[in-house]
């Protein structure tokens, strides 16, 4: 993006906590294990995520001016976020979800931003990723998004409640629920012809479950239980599983209004 697409625009910072919460930014930026004395809620970056191709330490998000986006322009972070274009001009591996937040709306991803603003800064250095062959890789994610990294806007379906649409900008953009829950083809690009049927999981061992059918399948009884499950975590069970990675997002999804946890039910049970 360029200047050009970036609007005047006065920050919302509870829409930004609210949209931080969903985008899951903390659950891969948490503060690595060397940084004892740091707070476990802020995102200062530094924790190991594994993934396909290699192990990344997702960088500091705290306002720190020197390690961490105390700096950055709104340009850069839309570019970053939405794009997967770091500010020295280099393709970012997909493990940061901007396939999905691509579609997300330019004012809320400046909220993100200016929530981060008013966290505690916290000095954490970039740690460099063990993924071998990176330039390879980077130039290998630059080729494919050059042939279709799909950026359009969410876009409403006018048939559908206003409810059920809040659900699928939520689930489609910020929550980034594809990335785990629709399968990844060789080049860690989304197979959308296969969306939400489930695959294997981005960090390794096990099976994500398609989220398609769930209360055909008897999972659920209905909207509103599907909804009670991710608020709660009870009916699924998964709050105890720290490997399973739903724990963790039930927890971002928990902290959202109910209405807009209502809303991610009714989509998720309109997927037949
Ligand atoms: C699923 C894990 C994951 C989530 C969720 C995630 N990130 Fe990241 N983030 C990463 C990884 C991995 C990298 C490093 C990517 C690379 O080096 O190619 C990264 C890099 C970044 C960078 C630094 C890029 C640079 O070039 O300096 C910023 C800024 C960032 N993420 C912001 C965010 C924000 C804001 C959110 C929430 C809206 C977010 N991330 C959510 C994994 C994640
Ligand atoms: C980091 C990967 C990941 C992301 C992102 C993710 N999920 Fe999941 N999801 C899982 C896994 C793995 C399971 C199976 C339980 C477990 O092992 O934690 C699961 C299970 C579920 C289930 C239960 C399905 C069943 O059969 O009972 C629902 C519902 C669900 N996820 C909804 C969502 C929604 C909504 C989002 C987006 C807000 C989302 N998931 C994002 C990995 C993910």
């Amino acid at each position: 993006m360029t200047a050009a697409d970036i609007p005047q625009h006065t920050a919302d910072l509870a829409n930004g906590e609210k949209l931080y919460n969903i985008a899951g930014c903390r659950s891969c930026h948490l503060p690595g294990a060397d940084l004892k004395d740091v707070d476990p809620g802020l995102p200062a970056g530094g924790a190991s995520l594994k993934t396909p191709v290699g192990t990344f330490y997702p960088p500091n998000l705290t306002p720190d001016a020197e390690t961490g986006i105390g700096k950055m322009t709104d340009l850069e972070f839309v570019n970053i976020v939405q794009r997967g274009i770091s500010p020295d001009g280099q393709n970012l591996i997909p493990a940061l979800p901007y396939t999905s937040y691509a579609h997300m709306k330019v004012e809320d991803v400046l909220d993100i931003k200016a929530y981060l603003a008013t966290l505690t800064p916290v000095t954490s250095p970039a740690r460099e990723a063990g993924i071998p062959a990176a330039f390879l890789v980077r130039r290998g994610v630059g080729l494919w998004k050059w042939v279709g990294l799909d950026t359009t806007p969410w876009q409403p379906d006018p048939a559908q409640s206003e409810s059920w649409n809040r659900g699928s900008y939520l689930v489609n953009g910020p929550g980034h629920c594809a990335e785990c829950h629709t399968p990844r083809n060789f080049a860690m690009v989304l197979e959308t012809s296969l969306a939400f049927q489930g695959g294997p999981h981005p960090e390794g061992d096990g099976k994500v479950p398609s989220l398609r059918g769930v209360i055909e399948r008897g999972r659920y009884k209905d909207a509103a239980d599907i909804a009670s499950a991710l608020q709660y975590g009870e009916i699924m069970g998964y709050d105890k599983v720290s490997s399973g990675g739903m724990g963790k997002v039930q927890q971002n999804i928990s902290k959202l209004p109910e209405a807009d946890i209502k809303a991610i039910g009714e989509y998720i049970a309109s997927l037949k």
